[in-house]
């Protein structure tokens, strides 16, 4: 059973890195993701990341607005079935 799990990889920089966030279906909607990646962000920052980004679907409403909500700015600049998620740190 899954319950949820978020990374982020660095680049080799050290700069930047890409996030991923998973959560199990029915664990899905209670703040898990959201708290995942909070911290997942919290310590990039700390280790002196920059920029984290991520490639989102179109259609996946739920990352989409997780991210906004998370400070994630969307960008289409991509596939036109793919936003890119770009969060910098530093930034208010
Ligand atoms: C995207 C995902 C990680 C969100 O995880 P989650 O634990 O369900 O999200 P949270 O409960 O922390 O929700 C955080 C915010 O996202 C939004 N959100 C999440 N689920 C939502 C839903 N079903 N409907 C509407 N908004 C939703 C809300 O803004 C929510 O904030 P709120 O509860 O204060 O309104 C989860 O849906 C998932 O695992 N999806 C499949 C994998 C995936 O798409 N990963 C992203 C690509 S890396």
């Amino acid at each position: 059973m899954l319950l949820g799990v978020a990374r982020i990889i660095g680049d080799a920089d050290g700069k930047t890195g890409e996030f991923a966030v998973l959560v199990g279906d029915v664990w899905q909607g209670r703040g898990i993701g959201g708290k995942l990646l909070e911290k997942c962000l919290l310590i990039a920052e700390k280790q002196g990341f920059k920029t984290v980004h991520g490639i989102v679907l179109k259609e996946n409403k739920n990352m989409l607005t997780l991210g906004k909500k998370l400070g994630f700015e969307a960008k289409r600049d991509l596939d036109a079935g793919e936003n890119r998620l770009v969060i910098h740190f530093g930034k208010s």
